[in-house]
């Protein structure tokens, strides 16, 4: 019984990691790409969002409980990981380890960044058409913007390797070739996502630079 129930856990915090969470931080990183264009591009892509029917349930429900729940589970399996010397290689060791360092650290840069934007948006101290200015105050100081660079590489690289060990943990990718390539593809996931979030970031940042930088 214990062990279903262990079982259950582990398959459904797998599950959540990508299906919605992992979807949603390609959408949230879709929408920060729209800032490369300026900040009315931004603004006019965050209210179309803001003005979708049942905003504060879907959010509720797809994006902070499942958070919620891989986050708190996820910090039970990292303190509690039984590494597994004997059945991968070298490489896929250090990707076990990382997976949950950068799970940790993710969790600390979700708080830290829902208490900046979303918390501060629901006490009213900021405006949801103000959200751009206040990402540039946020990024203007250069600690901050070391955090949120650590912050989103750490989140992509754990969402991309966590896709990787999702394929083998579902009996997507069986066998050493299959798993050769998922290792492929999850590389490119990861760079193509990262430079996505570090344009946006570096646009919410020196919004002035880029929008002429887009001209040229
Ligand atoms: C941006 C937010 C996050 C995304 C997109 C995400 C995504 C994923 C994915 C796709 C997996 C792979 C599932 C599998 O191995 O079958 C995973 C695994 C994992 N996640 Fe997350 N995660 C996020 C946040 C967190 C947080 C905050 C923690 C807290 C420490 C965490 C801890 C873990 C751990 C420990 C694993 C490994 C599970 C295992 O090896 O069985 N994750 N995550």
């Amino acid at each position: 019984m214990e062990g279903h129930r262990h079982f259950f856990n582990r398959k459904l915090h797998s599950l959540l990691g990508v299906v919605p969470i992992g979807a949603f931080l390609f959408i949230h990183l879709l929408t920060n790409y729209y800032a490369t264009r300026g900040e009315a591009a931004f603004e006019t892509r965050v209210s179309f969002l803001e003005g979708l029917p049942f905003l504060s349930l879907i959010e509720i429900v797809f994006i902070f409980l499942p958070i919620l729940y891989h986050g708190i589970y996820g910090l039970y399996i990292a303190f509690q990981a039984k590494n597994n010397v004997g059945n991968y290689g070298y490489f896929r060791n250090v990707m076990f380890m990382l997976q949950r360092v950068t799970g940790v650290i993710t969790l600390i840069f979700i708080a830290w960044h829902v208490w900046e934007t979303k918390i501060q948006l629901v006490m009213g101290t900021t405006q949801a058409s103000g959200l751009f200015k206040a990402m540039n105050d946020i990024l203007a100081n250069p600690l901050m913007l070391t955090f949120y660079i650590i912050g989103l590489l750490c989140a992509i690289f754990h969402f991309a390797n966590g896709l990787w060990s999702f394929g083998v943990s579902w009996g997507i990718t069986v066998g050493p070739r299959a798993q050769r390539i998922s290792t492929y593809v999850t590389i490119i996931i990861f760079i193509l996502m990262s430079a996505m979030g570090l344009m946006a970031l570096f646009a919410f940042a020196h919004p002035v630079d880029v929008a002429q930088a887009m001209q040229r």
